[in-house]
């Protein structure tokens, strides 16, 4: 049987990526990052548009020279259709569609965050046959733009059965960074200086949300107004306890994100928990989840770093799944910014 060699093609925010995948095994995942934000202290939509415009040709040459892959033997192409910015994703949709129109290949539409899940099926090499989860898994789903618990029950089949009510935790570390005078995005910053850190120092609120739903815009609240009264007694209260503050936030989101994690968990009767998303580089987090393994004897599943963030080759092997299923997508279909709650 001919191999499956998917192009996949991400581009919801400011990350542009291309990768290439051979029945699942990863052969390239090429990201291109867009710097022009960082002076903004946040992405900006329409300078995030243009440099996806300017990134997306190379890197897909770059993608398949690396992939030893001519365009003429690719089966498919993947792409990212949402949720995310809408300009950036015209740039990867309409790439996408003209790239595999010219070839004759079919093209499949990818759920960005379905994607995030399924990027734990991704064999790095030929050899790499790390252990997979088993459905059905629960999946935490942390990232800049979302915080969702996934019920996973095929590759086809996922449910969020909690997700947040306003702030996502990446964005609550990063607009705590913020107001401390730490670089975007604050979440790495926040890591590296909390490890310096006393957890117990400050005690910030927890929200009382019912269900499995998270909510951050409480915590990131009083985060502020700490700062706030303390600056008034001490100028240099926050580069006096910046450490402090650091470990003490984090402490605070990953316990709000472990409970009802675990909640979660013991109500569905699961015992295979995975974890996806930016935030999930996070050391702490991943140190959350080593003690849900060895302490609460749940089997866990923590991606490799390079599969966390937003790339290319999770697309390909959400594309390389769809394409088992001749789950192939018109040309006429156009991309959607916001989330669902099935996928
Ligand atoms: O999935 P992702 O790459 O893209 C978006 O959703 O935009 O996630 C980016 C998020 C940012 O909020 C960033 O601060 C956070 O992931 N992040 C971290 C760490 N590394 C990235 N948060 C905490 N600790 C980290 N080590």
């Amino acid at each position: 049987m001919n191999p499956i060699i998917i192009l996949g093609i991400e581009s919801s925010c400011d990350d542009t990526s291309a990768a290439v995948l051979r029945d699942g095994v990863m052969l390239s995942n090429v990201i291109a990052n867009q710097s022009v934000h960082a002076k903004f202290g946040g992405v900006v939509p329409e300078l995030a548009s243009r440099a996806h415009q300017q990134n997306i040709i190379p890197t897909v040459q770059e993608a398949l020279r690396q992939a030893d892959i001519d365009k003429k033997q690719l089966s498919a192409v993947a792409f990212t259709r949402g949720p995310g910015l809408l300009g950036s994703l015209l740039v990867g949709t309409s790439f996408a569609k003209g790239f595999a129109q010219a070839l004759g290949i079919p093209i499949i539409d990818v759920n960005h965050l379905q994607a995030h899940v399924l990027a734990h099926f991704i064999r790095k090499d030929e050899n790499d046959n790390s252990p997979q989860p088993q459905f059905p898994f629960l999946c935490l789903l942390v990232s800049g733009g979302n915080s969702q618990i996934v019920l996973v029950k095929a590759y086809n089949d996922m449910t969020v059965v909690g997700q947040t009510i306003d702030d996502a935790a990446g964005e609550a570390f990063d607009k705590c960074a913020k107001v401390m005078g730490l670089p975007y995005p604050g979440g790495p910053h926040i890591d590296r200086l909390a490890k310096e850190g006393n957890p117990n120092t400050f005690r910030l609120n927890k929200p009382q949300i019912e269900g499995y739903n998270y909510s951050f815009s409480g915590l990131k609240t009083s985060f502020l107004y700490l700062l706030r009264d303390k600056m008034k007694e001490n100028s240099n209260f926050i580069e006096e306890n910046l450490n402090d503050l650091c470990a003490s936030l984090q402490a605070t989101v990953i316990d709000i994100l472990m409970d009802k994690l675990k909640k979660a968990a013991k109500d569905y009767n699961i015992h295979q928990i995975a974890l996806a998303g930016g935030v999930s580089a996070n050391s702490a987090l991943r140190q959350a989840f080593n003690d849900l393994a060895t302490i609460d004897g749940y089997e866990v599943f923590i991606p490799p770093f390079a599969f966390t963030t937003d790339n290319a080759a999770m697309i390909a092997m959400t594309g390389y799944f769809k394409y088992l299923d001749h789950d192939f997508c018109s040309f006429d279909e156009v991309p959607f910014a916001r989330v669902s709650n099935t996928f």
